[in-house]
């Protein structure tokens, strides 16, 4: 039988320095105690992207407290703790190194055992903390670094079905509102401007969609926002509205023809699973309602439940990255040696081919 067991997480492979308490119980249902999140927005919004050397020193100001927070909400000790778990990538590789290393420090300090977790493994395993989803699902992770459709078979049990060969799809919503004149991150701004927008004034590209691949471009998109904007130009806000809706619009649409692939796939791949199949998003992008509103249609129309866990738990968070450590501590997985090193570049599918262009933010896989 599984123990009970109780873990501190930490994460700092962007722009988000993380730390949380999490336990499971033998029958594997979870039990946030702490979770703590301080986002480097400020630091970073003058220069509309995340700067890695001003993200690695935010990091490193503000990781202890933080731990010491996460433990003090959680009113327990170090001692308390079975085991650390630390992101160790992909990432930002200066992020990355101040967080395992600090994992590592506490874990030797502490005499407890540390758990290198991929945080594309926190994101895809976060479904099975909020929902108890069981494996087989498929999982779509929309954020500003990935934009990846992954099939969960297991714990460590990937396979990637698709990719975006150019920019994430957060990227492009913050590349497109940058060249309008938007604030940063853009997702928020564009969603809000596309409130009052027609989305049937631009005809704006779809690309790969007919296609069988499962794989993602946005970049063609982007330039076709800036032409259209320097056609138009000067702009007042009902083009930068239209121009909005216009973008989400082709957005939905790009994801409905790939997804629904994605989702026809699974019901070919496994007839049989005894649950309803189950599609989960992840990542900053899942805010979005129009795009949630598209993937909710989709999944009733293909008899999919839809995931979406709280927003909190989709975008980065040391929840998700203790719960991966508690997943892999629950089939015996052994720890770490602490000598293990971060890596920016992790695919969570090993056998994956790597796309040119991919996750170009922080060379996220
Ligand atoms: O997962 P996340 O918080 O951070 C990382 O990328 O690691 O995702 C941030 C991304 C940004 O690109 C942001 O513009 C996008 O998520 N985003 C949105 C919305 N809210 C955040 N994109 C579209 N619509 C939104 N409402
Ligand atoms: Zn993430």
């Amino acid at each position: 039988m599984v123990p009970f067991l109780r873990i501190l997480g930490i994460e700092t492979s962007c722009d988000e320095t993380a730390a949380a308490v999490v336990e499971r119980d033998a029958e594997g249902h979870a039990r946030i105690l702490s979770d703590v999140v301080l986002s480097q927005l400020d630091e970073h919004s003058a220069y509309g992207g995340v700067v890695p050397e001003i993200a690695a020193r935010a990091h490193v100001e503000a990781l202890d407290e933080l731990i010491e927070e996460a433990l003090m909400r959680a009113n327990v000790s170090l001692a308390d703790v079975d085991a650390i778990a630390a992101t160790s990538g992909p990432g930002l590789i200066g992020g990355l190194l101040v967080g395992l290393m600090t994992g590592k420090a506490i874990a030797k300090a502490a005499g407890k055992p540390l758990y290198a977790v991929n945080h594309l493994e926190g994101h895809a395993l976060t479904a099975r903390l909020t929902d108890g989803l069981s494996f087989p699902y498929l999982m779509l992770l929309v954020s500003g670094g990935h934009t990846q459709l992954i099939l969960v078979r297991g714990v460590g049990d990937y396979e990637r079905w698709g990719t975006t060969i150019d920019d994430a799809l957060g990227e492009a919503f913050d590349k497109t509102a940058k060249l309008l004149g938007l604030p940063y991150p853009g997702g928020p701004a564009v969603e809000r401007m596309a409130r009052d927008g027609n989305a049937g004034r631009f005809d704006f590209p779809r690309p790969l969609v007919g296609e069988a691949r499962l794989d993602f471009s946005f970049s063609g998109l982007k330039t076709a926002v800036r032409q259209a904007a320097q056609e138009i130009a000067p702009l007042s806000d009902q083009d930068v509205a239209d121009i909005c809706a216009s973008f989400q619009r082709a957005i939905s649409r790009t994801l409905k023809d790939r997804i629904g692939r994605g989702l026809q796939r699974f019901k070919r791949e496994f007839p049989s699973i005894a649950e309803t199949p189950a599609l989960v998003v992840a990542g900053g992008v899942a805010a979005n309602l129009e795009l949630r509103a598209t993937l909710q249609g989709l999944c009733d129309k293909n008899g999919f439940r839809f995931i979406a866990p709280p927003l909190s738990l989709c975008t980065d968070n040391a929840v998700m990255i203790a719960w991966a450590g508690l997943e892999r501590m629950a089939i015996g997985v052994a720890p770490d040696a602490l000598d293990v090193q971060p890596r920016s570049r992790w695919p969570l599918d090993a056998n994956a081919e790597r796309l040119i262009g991919f996750g170009k933010r922080g060379a996220k896989a």
